[in-house]
């Protein structure tokens, strides 16, 4: 495994791979849903890249980019175990030189959910991935359900500027109870930790809901509204029940949904989401 700090060592080597190469861009303090990912990567390609990269435009200044948690050496042991090829580990000199001024808005998908509540954020992220892709020129990159929004917002860049690379979903890794796997769990203290578990009942009883032939996008919300307010720890940002494709709120259910929430347990924000159909 070569791990390299600067944009052109990482062209250099990836210029000598054959075949084809997948590509997981993380911010590291990697975790078995990142690991999901790579081992996605390494089935359907001949070589894989991951890069870690806390990146600081998708974090507005009321954010935790300082405390992001970050622990590189952690994070190349577990690479090293799943037989990754090449680590990009740029600073932030090299992504975003003092010159920089080149940036990536995608319309209407960022709108909603995460785009209304953290203004910004999407653009940075859609930057530095098209950054990264340029960088590392993948035949497929993948991307974590659990972040539903993002992926679309990926999707949707790389077939809007013609970039030819092919987007994975993979699905949410889950701890034994349900909380889905995330870098910022580890701010939670212990009771809080186990207050979180409120995230995935809600999506759960979402599921059921709709499971039981309920059409009514209102009545679920409501409800997981309702079960969510009874976790004292818990804050709700929002709770949506949305087209699964364009994220727009739904009043019938009546095409593939997805319910998705950001609920704020202590000072942490957590989402999570679960298709209905
Ligand atoms: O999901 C993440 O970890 C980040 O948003 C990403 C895609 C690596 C871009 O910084």
């Amino acid at each position: 495994m070569q791990v390299v700090k600067t944009i052109a060592e990482a062209r250099a080597l990836r210029q000598k791979l054959g075949g084809t190469v997948g590509f997981v861009p993380t911010m590291g303090y990697l975790h078995e849903g990142h690991l999901a990912l790579v081992k996605q990567a390494s089935i359907g390609n001949s070589a894989v890249i991951v890069s870690i990269y806390v990146n600081p435009v998708q974090f507005s200044p009321r954010e935790d980019f300082g405390a992001y948690p970050r622990d590189l050496d952690r994070d190349l042991e577990l690479l090293r175990g799943e037989g990754v090829d090449i680590v990009f580990v740029p600073s932030d000199d090299e992504m975003y030189p003092p010159e920089f001024s080149s940036w990536v808005d995608v319309d209407k998908v960022t709108e909603r959910l995460e785009g209304a509540s953290r203004p910004g954020h999407f653009r940075g992220v859609a930057t530095v991935v098209a950054k990264l892709f340029n960088i590392v020129q993948p035949t497929k990159a993948y991307f974590g359900q659990k972040d539903a929004q993002q992926a679309g917002v990926i999707k949707r860049m790389v077939a809007d500027l013609n970039m030819g690379i092919e987007i994975v979903f993979v699905p949410t890794v889950r701890e034994s109870d349900g909380l889905a796997m995330s870098s910022r769990n580890i701010y939670l203290s212990p009771g809080e930790r186990q207050a979180a578990t409120i995230l995935f009942k809600a999506l759960t009883l979402a599921r059921q809901l709709r499971q039981g032939g309920e059409k009514d996008a209102g009545k679920i919300r409501w409800q997981m509204t309702s079960l969510i307010q009874k976790e004292p720890l818990a804050q709700i940002d929002y709770v949506s029940i949305a087209d699964a494709e364009t994220l727009e709120e739904l009043n019938l259910i009546d095409r593939p949904a997805l319910a998705s929430l950001a609920v704020r347990i202590g000072k942490t924000r957590l989402i999570d989401n679960m298709p209905l159909e």
